[in-house]
């Protein structure tokens, strides 16, 4: 269990907001899939006033790089991938359609019911007010607001969430997009604004693509809307430690979360609860269970009896700047030679030279006098036969 802006979640995963979570149907199916809550497809006056997002363009979603991963750990099929989109369905065009939607799932559903709240180039506060005002009459038990569906590019508007939080008692939860702010400037002022919680990040807009080499064609238009996937959850990560470090109100952790391994790094940096969409395309709803059984098990063998026992353990370890780093340390490479398998990965990319082959030419020696102590052989060796070792 996690508590999470007042709401009980049986574990801390979350269906995000897009089309897998647009109707009651595919709500269940989240549920199903072992979701401990859901944010639907965010609803807002968006539809009517912007001709742009009046039709689905087809085809709009292209998995690219399947199987492919840097990370040996997370290479099985389909773990590495990026989910291209161009366009996106909508949800009905009026919030007041979308509330019998919502109603539905209220009643069909075991788990919370996040709903999510967009309006895209639609200024006004008050057509945030009033959709949140609907659908908390129509069950919700907490709002999202996607803040990056506002005019872009400057996308994150404090008065958003205060105009919302102003008309709702309900929850609110405020999603920052990627790429328009900086969380740690932002996040204190959402907060303020009233935010119960802050969810980051959501995708912005931006040129993605990708060309399929084989077939000689793109993968599929440059996105409008960007994507989601696992290649840039670097950066949600980035996002969540420097808002852990901001403010004082919950996180929710989202982009990139395909196995449960990830979301274990959103809550070491801080995020209570973590959103997965772009793998639930790649891999269903199943997936959802899997993340959560996964990180169940972690935290048992790790004897974490509740997410809050780890939650932002590694925010000691980021190095607030440069100031707090201990320059030229006394470091350098040292080789195991039962372990080396003279394979060269290390002398070929060492750019000071000071690796080479032992005379035994069973292994490889350091020259510690030449060795810059940057590490980077350790990255390559491929066995493990290198560390680094403090000489003082
Ligand atoms: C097809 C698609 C539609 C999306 N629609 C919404 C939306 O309506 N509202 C929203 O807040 N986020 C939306 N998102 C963003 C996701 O909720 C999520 O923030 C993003 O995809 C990053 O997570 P991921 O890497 O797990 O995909 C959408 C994403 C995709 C791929």
């Amino acid at each position: 269990m996690v508590s999470f802006v007042g709401l009980e979640l049986k574990n801390p995963i979350i269906a995000a907001s897009a089309s897998e979570t647009w109707n009651v149907s595919d709500l269940l199916k989240a549920e199903k899939g072992g979701a401990g809550a859901v944010v639907t497809k965010s609803v807002g006056y968006h539809s009517k006033t912007e001709a742009r997002f009046v039709g689905h363009p087809r085809p709009r979603y292209r998995l690219v790089n399947k199987g492919f991963s840097w990370d040996p750990a997370l290479d099985k099929e389909g773990a590495f991938f990026s989910l291209y989109r161009l366009g996106e369905m909508q949800a009905p065009e009026e919030p007041e359609q979308y509330a019998d939607v919502v109603r539905a799932a209220k009643e069909a559903l075991s788990i919370p019911l996040i709903v999510s709240l967009a309006n895209v180039w639609v200024p006004p506060y008050k057509e945030w007010a009033k959709t949140a005002k609907i659908m908390e009459k129509a069950g919700a038990d907490a709002l999202e607001l996607d803040l990056s569906a506002h005019p872009m590019p400057k996308a994150t508007d404090p008065n958003i969430v205060r105009s919302v939080r102003d008309a709702v008692s309900l929850p609110v939860i405020a999603k920052m997009m990627i790429g328009t702010e900086d969380p740690k400037e932002m996040g204190p002022q959402l907060e303020k604004a009233g935010a119960d919680a802050i969810c980051a990040i959501g995708t912005g807009p931006g040129l993605c693509l990708e060309v399929d080499v084989q077939a000689e064609k793109l993968a599929l238009q440059p996105s409008f809307l960007a994507t989601g996937g696992p290649w840039y959850r670097p950066i949600g990560l980035a996002f969540i430690a420097q808002l852990a470090r901001s403010v004082n109100i919950p996180l929710s952790g989202v982009t990139g979360v395909v196995t449960w391994e990830d979301a274990a790094k959103y809550i070491m940096l801080g995020a209570t609860t973590v959103q997965v969409c772009a793998a639930i395309y790649a891999h269903g709803y199943g997936t959802l269970g899997e993340i959560a059984d996964g990180l169940a098990r972690f935290m048992h063998a790790k004897g974490y009896s509740s997410v809050e026992a780890f939650r932002g353990k590694l925010l000691d370890q980021l190095v607030p700047d440069w100031g707090n780093l201990e320059l030229d340390a006394p470091v350098a490479a040292a080789v195991e030679d039962r372990k080396c398998t003279v394979c060269g990965r290390c002398i070929d990319t060492c750019f000071y030279d000071a690796i080479s082959l032992a005379p035994s030419r069973k292994s490889v020696v350091i020259d510690r006098g030449k060795c810059d102590g940057c590490g980077l052989c350790v990255s390559r060796c491929l066995v493990g036969a290198l560390s680094m070792k403090r000489f003082d």
